[in-house]
């Protein structure tokens, strides 16, 4: 009987000419990618000579200039010296142009050019391809379908539910500013619109506010990390590739942080599911009462009215949950900070406001067109401080400026509404906050002021964002003065809204 058996030197022979072998392919393939990252550098370059930025580092690109705290002061800089728009290099062969010209972005944003996948990517683990990351079809359809969530006659039911949660909001501060009149206010801000959203957009009964450490805070500690360790993500060369991007301590804690988010989402949706558990009940809600946001996704599911998976219906739930809430909650503290800080302007409205509605125990559709000082204080505040600073699109075909200047088709480029409202070209003495800039009669570019941005992807909860921010700022003024703490002056940051690095913070005092 004889036995084949290999002997060890043979076996470590072959296995160390495999490793030999897998390096040499690493290499070869690590040599391929450096040569194609270099080849789309040189074309890059090529293809933005016409737009000078500052010199760049070849790997690091411009993220020297750019430290975390001074982004928004940075780019004002650039906005002052290079005119119309201005590429950024984020690192090695990643750049975009970032536009802040009226017209530059009207010729954009009348176009269909898909969000910038390179960076928007990034977003989907959290909330998934809901309405805000679909492109082409798709994204058309869900527009249509969920567009009826925002009409007119939906909204006007909704005032008294945004009154009713701004009111839970300041009944606590008035028994915390019996301790101590300081506050930061844009962690309250944020509970109350996500309190807002909850009942409005998912019919979300009680107040999630009155909670102490309810899932809801949880939620907002999530989607706080979440957003930072996006930034962090967008600038960091290594980061880019998600197997390696998930193995970072950076990476687990952005995976922990959506968890959390989901489970937040998920018993929205199982919670509604149970309340209406077949079809009749849902025709018996049909005949009832108008649909709301999440009706409509539930609806189209269960009648399989469209292609709508659970999957869809989970990430669209997560983008209105995120977009209805931290977006207008960025808004209404800035606009109080604003107010805060001119108490001429501060003192204007409430006047205004006290002649519309006396004591303000009732606030109605109605009365949000009947404060035209108070709506030229919050457009202004928008421009100031716009909530979403910046969005992304990747060219799909050669654009031409109105100047003449031209890029090619793949070129990112950032539409960048803070550059745009900072713009000395565009608003004389842009720092300075001046309401009357939005006086009836005032003649400005059509895309001069873009806070919900413009064209097909403008913000579908615009109008909803707009009513919001009047009841929330028309009821603070009727019950608070308030004023600014000169020790604790906010750091604006753009975290994808804009955020403050330290908080709001503000003085306040109970009006009789
Ligand atoms: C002050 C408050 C708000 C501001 C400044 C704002 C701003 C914006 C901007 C600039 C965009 C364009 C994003 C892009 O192109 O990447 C957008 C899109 C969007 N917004 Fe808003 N938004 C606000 C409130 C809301 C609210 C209350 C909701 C929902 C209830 C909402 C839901 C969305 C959605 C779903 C999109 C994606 C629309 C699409 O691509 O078809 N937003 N918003």
């Amino acid at each position: 009987m004889s036995v084949s058996v290999l002997s060890p030197t043979r076996f470590l022979g072959s296995i160390s000419g495999l490793l030999q072998v897998a390096s040499l392919l690493a290499l070869v393939l690590l040599l391929l990618k450096a040569a194609q990252l270099y080849l789309l550098r040189q074309w890059l370059l090529k293809a933005l000579r016409e737009f000078p930025s500052p010199p760049s580092h070849w790997l690091f690109g411009h993220n020297q200039e750019f430290q975390t705290d001074q982004e928004l002061q940075q780019l004002q800089k650039w906005v002052e010296k290079f005119p119309c728009a201005c590429p950024r290099w984020l690192w090695g062969s990643r750049v975009t142009v970032i536009i802040y010209d009226p017209d530059y972005m009207k010729v954009v944003l009348a176009r269909t050019d898909p969000k910038d996948h390179g960076s928007y990517r990034f977003l989907s683990p959290w909330i998934g391809y809901g309405l805000l990351l679909l492109n082409g079809q798709t994204w058309f359809q869900h527009r249509k379908m969920l567009t009826p969530a925002f009409h007119s006659d939906i909204l006007k039911t909704y005032v008294g539910l945004m009154a009713d949660s701004v009111q839970v909001m300041l009944d606590k501060w008035e028994e915390l500013i019996s301790q101590d009149s300081h506050l930061e206010i844009f962690e309250h801000i944020s509970l109350m619109t996500l309190d807002t959203i909850m009942k409005c957009a998912f019919s979300q009964q009680s107040s999630i506010q009155m909670d102490r450490k309810s899932q809801s805070q949880s939620y907002i500690q999530a989607i706080r990390d979440v957003k930072s360790l996006f930034y962090s993500r967008v600038r960091n060369f290594f980061y880019q590739n998600d197997i390696i991007y998930w193995l970072t301590p950076d990476g687990l804690r952005s995976k922990r942080a959506c968890q959390i988010a989901h489970q937040h989402t998920d018993q929205v949706i199982k919670l509604r599911k149970a309340h209406l558990q077949d079809e009749e009940d849902l025709e018996e809600v049909r005949r009832k009462r108008k649909l709301d946001f999440l009706d409509i996704l539930l609806f189209a599911r269960m009648k399989n009215e469209s292609s709508l998976t659970d999957k869809d219906m989970r990430a669209e739930v997560d983008t209105f949950m995120f977009g209805g809430h931290d977006t207008t909650a960025s808004g209404i503290s800035w606009t109080l900070y604003a107010l805060a800080t001119h108490p001429e302007h501060q003192q204007r409205c409430r006047k205004e406001i006290q002649s519309l509605l006396g004591d303000g125990a009732s606030i109605t559709w109605d009365h949000l067109d009947q404060m035209p000082y108070t709506t030229m204080c919050i457009k202004e505040a928008l421009r100031l401080y716009p909530p979403v600073p910046t969005v992304g699109r990747e060219l799909s075909k050669p654009i031409t400026f109105p100047d003449g200047r031209s890029l090619p088709r793949g070129v990112h480029v950032s539409l960048s509404f803070y550059a745009l409202h900072h713009n000395p070209k565009v608003w004389p003495n842009p720092e300075v906050f001046d309401p009357s800039r939005f006086a009836p009669g005032s003649d400005s570019h059509s895309h001069a002021f873009l806070p919900f941005s413009g064209g097909s992807r403008n913000c579908i909860g615009k109008h909803f964002a707009m009513k919001e921010l009047k009841v929330a700022v028309a009821l603070t003024l009727l019950r608070f003065e308030l004023a600014a703490d000169p020790l604790q002056a906010p750091i604006p940051v753009p975290k994808i809204v804009l955020d403050s690095k330290n908080g709001i913070h503000l003085k306040l005092r109970k009006l009789l």
